[in-house]
């Protein structure tokens, strides 16, 4: 059996991820409150949200009427008692256990007991991540790829103690968000991450060893393996501070080397070089568009 969800409360919404999410749930037709701890980025983040549904009608991509209704459909917050309704909860805040552990205590306090609680980590793990709760049976991983409002996939991952039904109804979800969900032990990095925290990294140490340009590391990868995008730019996408979070909470569970932090990504984030959203990283961006935009 499933649980009808009508109502998804997505948290850590002004973030890269958070945005993005919040734009899949409301265009499939849920009611979505974008919850965030600074009011400032949430409306710096609706207005990149509201100009990305502009463009896509621009583009004939979307129907104007269409835009109009998931831009009704959207509501953002920051006080979290305003996610009581709520029959699905995705969180997409700091890749920090302690944050997202004491996020759910929270939404425990907040929502009803039949809530379901999504996490959106990249790497830590579910079950962990579930202790949290008072009712980890809610708990479900539903991880999204940047950036959500364009890439289907999304990594569905159950936690030790995951109920059946959470599992089931997050999963009917996904699909009737049109997404592609694929399931997915609670393993760190899950399919997409544990591939690629490493490989990211060895461009980056690729750079630091002076072994060729950015701009060069990323057209071999573009041009000779048929990639998208080149490692480099897709981490100024992902953000740098972001990737060193992804390093530090998949190191110490893997010990593999190749996911240690390298040591000039912790250099460009000391010097607030964290990609398109400060408008530089590896690379220089004129303003901080939503991706896609
Ligand atoms: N960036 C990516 O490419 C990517 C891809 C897939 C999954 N993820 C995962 O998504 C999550 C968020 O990553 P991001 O890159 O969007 O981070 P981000 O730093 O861009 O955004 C995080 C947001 O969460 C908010 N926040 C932090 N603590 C909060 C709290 N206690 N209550 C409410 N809001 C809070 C912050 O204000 C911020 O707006 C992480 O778990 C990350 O691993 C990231």
């Amino acid at each position: 059996m499933t649980r009808t969800i009508k109502t998804v409360g997505v948290c850590g919404a002004a973030g890269t991820m958070g945005a993005g999410i919040a734009l899949v749930a409301a265009r499939a037709g849920f009611r979505t409150i974008s919850y965030d701890m600074k009011e400032d980025a949430l409306e710096r983040s609706a207005k990149q949200s509201a100009a990305f549904l502009d463009k896509s009608v621009e583009r004939g991509k979307l129907e104007a009427s269409k835009r109009d209704a998931i831009v009704g459909a959207m509501s953002r917050t920051t006080d979290i008692s305003a996610l009581e309704d709520c029959d699905l909860v995705i969180e997409a805040v700091f890749e920090d256990l302690a944050t997202k552990q004491k996020l759910l205590d929270r939404l425990d306090a907040v929502c009803s007991e039949d809530t379901i609680f999504a996490s959106n980590t990249s790497t830590l793990s579910i079950t962990e991540i579930a202790s949290g709760s008072k009712v980890p049976t809610r708990v479900v991983g539903m991880h999204f790829c940047l950036p959500a409002q364009l890439m289907k996939l999304i990594e569905m991952s159950p936690g030790i103690l995951t109920s059946e039904e959470t599992f089931e109804s997050a999963w009917a979800w996904t699909k009737a968000c049109s997404q592609i969900p694929v399931r997915t032990q609670d393993k760190p990095g899950f399919i997409l991450n544990a591939l690629l925290v490493p490989f990211n990294n060895d461009a980056i140490r690729a750079l630091e060893a002076g072994v060729a340009s950015a701009a060069d590391i990323d057209k071999a990868i573009k041009a000779g393996l048929g990639y998208k995008m080149g490692p480099l730019e897709l981490i100024d996408l992902i953000g740098l501070d972001t990737q060193v979070r992804l390093c530090e909470a998949f190191y110490p569970i893997t010990l593999d080397p190749r996911a240690a932090t390298p040591p000039l990504l912790r250099r460009m984030v000391a010097a607030g070089l964290l990609g398109r959203k400060s408008g530089k990283g590896f690379f220089d961006y004129e303003g901080n568009a939503m991706y896609g935009a």
